[in-house]
C-alpha cells in the first residue's frame, strides 16, 4: 500500500493553496459579511482548471484524477468555503454527470463551457417538499411532442443565481414513481424560467443559494440527460460522487481552522506561558489532529475507489457522514481555543463555525449518509 501522493496532486495541492491564499483569503470576510459571491476568483479558477478538474481535456477539463479533486477542495475550503461550494456543484454535481451520461451534443454544447469555466452550472433536485425524500418530485416535465413542458418549484439550489446552465429533475410518469424520473439540462433566461431572491443563509454566505420556479418551460426532447426514466439514478450517482466533494470541504474547513487554532495558541499567552502549553489547549489539538487525518484518509479512499472504477457510494457516505462531524466539533473547537477573539470576524473561525454546519445537511443530511450506509452493511 503507497500512502503517497504523486508530484502531480502535490503540484495541485499547492496551486489550490497558493491560489486559496492569494486571491480568496483578501476579502473572504467582507464576501462572508455582504453576501457577495465571488465571481472574479469563480473565473480565475476555471483558468486554473478548477472547475472542470475531472472532465476528460478533450471537453475542455483538467483530467485530473478524484484524489486531486479532494486535495484541491481542502485547500479552497480551508480559505473560502463559499467559493468550495461553487467548485464542488460545477466540478461533482453538474460536468460529472454531463461527461457520464450525456450526449456527444450535450457534450459539446454545455460541457466544454462548464469545465472551462466559462459558464457556471446548478444541480436541482431538491424541492419545498422532496430534499432527502428525494423520489418524491412534484416538479413536472410532461412529454408534448418534440418538448417537454416543464412546471414546479426547485428549493435551496446552489448557484442558483450565478448560474448558466441548470441540471433539473423532474417527474416525467406520475404512475411509474421513481422510475419515472428525468433529468434535464435548462438554461438560463428560458420563458417561464424564475429565479427566486436570493437565501439570507447562515453560512457559505459568498456563495448564492435561491428557490427556482418553472411555469411551462419547453425543454427540447435532445435535452433530456439518458434514457426516458433514469433521471433517479442519474441524481443518486451523481450525489454519490458529490458526497466526496462535500465530504472534502469539511475537511477542508476542519483542517482551515485546525491552523488557525495552534497558530493562535502558539503566539497567545495566559497564566505565564503560550496557552499551547496548557494541557486543556494541546489536548484538543491533539484530538483535531487525529481527527482531522482520519477524515483525509476517509476523502481520500473514496476519491480513491472512484478513480479505480470502485463502487464508492459507502466510502463516499462515510466520508462525507465523518469529515462533516469533523467539520463541526474541530470549528467549536478553535473559536473555543480563540476565546473572546474566536467570536468576532477577524480571526476567521467563527466564519469557519457557521460553514461547517452545511455540510451535515446538503448532498445528503448525515442521517442520509446513515441510512447509505446502514443499507450498505446490512446487505453485505
Ligand atoms: N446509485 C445508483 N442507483 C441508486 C443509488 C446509487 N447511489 N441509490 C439509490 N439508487 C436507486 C436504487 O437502486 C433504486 O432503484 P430500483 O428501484 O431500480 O431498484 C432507486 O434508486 C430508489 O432507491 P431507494 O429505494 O433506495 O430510494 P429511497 O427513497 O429509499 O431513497 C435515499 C434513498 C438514499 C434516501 C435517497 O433518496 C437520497 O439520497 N436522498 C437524499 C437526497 C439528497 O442528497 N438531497 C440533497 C439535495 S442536492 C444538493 O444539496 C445540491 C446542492 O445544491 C449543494
Amino acid at each position: 500500500m503507497d500512502f503517497k501522493l504523486s508530484e502531480e496532486q502535490l503540484m495541485i495541492r499547492q496551486a489550490a493553496r497558493d491560489f486559496a491564499q492569494q486571491e480568496l483569503l483578501p476579502g473572504v470576510i467582507e464576501r462572508d459579511e455582504n453576501q457577495t459571491f465571488p465571481h472574479e476568483a469563480i473565473k480565475k479558477m476555471g483558468e486554473l482548471g478548477f472547475m472542470g478538474m475531472m472532465v476528460d481535456p478533450k471537453y475542455g477539463g483538467s483530467g485530473m484524477d478524484t484524489v486531486s479533486y479532494v486535495l484541491a477542495m481542502e485547500e479552497i475550503s480551508k480559505i473560502d468555503a463559499s467559493a468550495s461550494v461553487v467548485m464542488s456543484v460545477n466540478n461533482s454535481l453538474v460536468c460529472w454527470g454531463l461527461q457520464k451520461f450525456g450526449t456527444e451534443e450535450q457534450k459539446e454544447k454545455y460541457l466544454i463551457d462548464l469545465a472551462t469555466g466559462k459558464k457556471l452550472g446548478a444541480f436541482c433536485l431538491s424541492e419545498p417538499e422532496a430534499g432527502s425524500d428525494a423520489t418524491s418530485q412534484k416538479t413536472t416535465a410532461i412529454e408534448k411532442g418534440d418538448h417537454y413542458l416543464l412546471n414546479g418549484t426547485k428549493n435551496w439550489i446552489t448557484n442558483g443565481g450565478s448560474a448558466d446552465v441548470y441540471l433539473v429533475i423532474a417527474q416525467t410518469h406520475i404512475e411509474k414513481k421513481h422510475k419515472g424520473i428525468n433529468a434535464f439540462i435548462i438554461e438560463k433566461g428560458w420563458e417561464g424560467f424564475e429565479i427566486g431572491p436570493k437565501e439570507n443563509k447562515l453560512g457559505i454566505r459568498g456563495s448564492d443559494t435561491h428557490s427556482l420556479q418553472f411555469n411551462d418551460v419547453k425543454i427540447p426532447k435532445e435535452n433530456r440527460i439518458g434514457e426516458d426514466g433514469f433521471g433517479f439514478k442519474f441524481a443518486m450517482k451523481t450525489l454519490a460522487g458529490g458526497r466526496i466533494g462535500i465530504a472534502s470541504q469539511a475537511l477542508g474547513i476542519a483542517s482551515g481552522a485546525y491552523e488557525l487554532a495552534l497558530k493562535y495558541s502558539k503566539q497567545r499567552k495566559a497564566f505565564g506561558t503560550e496557552i499551547c502549553n496548557h494541557q486543556a489547549i494541546a489536548f484538543k489539538l491533539a484530538d483535531m489532529a487525529v481527527e482531522i487525518e482520519a477524515a483525509r484518509h476517509l476523502c481520500i479512499k473514496a476519491a480513491w475507489e472512484k478513480d479505480q472504477g470502485m463502487n464508492y457510494d459507502l466510502s463516499g457516505a462515510m466520508a462525507k457522514l465523518y469529515a462533516s462531524k469533523v467539520a463541526m466539533d474541530t470549528t467549536i473547537e478553535a473559536v473555543q481555543i480563540h476565546g473572546g477573539n474566536g467570536y468576532v470576524k477577524e480571526y476567521h473561525v467563527e466564519r469557519l463555525m457557521r460553514d461547517a454546519k452545511i455540510t451535515q445537511i446538503y448532498e445528503g443530511t448525515s442521517e442520509i449518509q446513515k441510512i447509505v450506509i446502514s443499507r450498505s452493511i446490512l446487505n453485505d
